[in-house]
């Protein structure tokens, strides 16, 4: 069974408190989720793997640590996902990145792909999967996928606000994919939205609606 990994922090509770504010302006919104995801980022890259490195301070040799194996991929769920980009892409500035286009039908509530571009030898790469809401989970278990299907092979999960519906089907389609959330929020409504949740990130993040 994957871990299901709430961060629970002081800073990250309220700055997600400002974002779920309906009047917040989009460039608030976009500017305080790339603080979260900054906050978050240092929880959901804890393992990475490390080597040992030896530098040269100003005084003695110095026997450090850098991150090992091959540059990790970080791949966004289109199109909320790039609300998440910058601020990863700051932290691992040279991370691959792949794009996976997926659009709800919003009367099955099912995940139809139009666009997938996946960075190579993903199956040596540490892969963060990225997707602000974690709803039905349709949406995610899709993307994973297709990143198993390219060979990716150690994935994890990072959302902003996940439901426990969506928690049950990763967990269920996709065990081996620990899973990151801000919060954990109620549960869905009848059209699909997480509740209390943020609304449509994309639209918050985009300005659209
Ligand atoms: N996608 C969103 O953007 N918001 C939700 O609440 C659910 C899915």
């Amino acid at each position: 069974m994957s871990k299901l990994i709430v961060l629970n922090h002081p800073l990250i509770n309220h700055k997600l408190t400002m974002i779920r504010d309906k009047d917040i302006q989009p460039k608030v919104f976009r500017e305080t989720l790339e603080e979260i995801t900054m906050l978050m980022a240092y929880e959901v890259t804890r393992d990475l793997p490390t080597e040992k490195h030896l530098v040269q301070t100003p005084l003695a040799p110095y026997e450090g640590e850098q991150l090992a194996g091959l540059d990790p991929a970080v791949i966004v769920i289109l199109r909320a996902a790039l609300g998440f980009l910058p601020a990863m892409l700051k932290l691992l500035p040279t991370a691959k990145t792949g794009h996976i286009g997926l659009a709800r039908d919003h009367k099955t509530l099912r995940p139809v792909e139009y666009y997938c571009k996946l960075p190579g030898e993903l199956g040596q790469r540490e892969v963060i999967l990225m997707d602000p809401m974690l709803a039905t989970g349709y949406s995610a278990v899709a993307a994973v996928d297709f990143l198993k299907k390219a060979g990716a092979k150690k994935i994890r999960f990072m959302c902003l606000i996940a439901a426990p519906e969506g928690v049950a089907v990763m967990q269920e389609h996709h065990p081996d994919v620990d899973v990151y959330t801000a919060a954990l929020d109620e549960c869905l409504n009848e059209k699909g939205y997480i509740m209390p949740g943020i609304g449509d990130a994309g639209d918050r993040i985009f300005g659209t609606n």
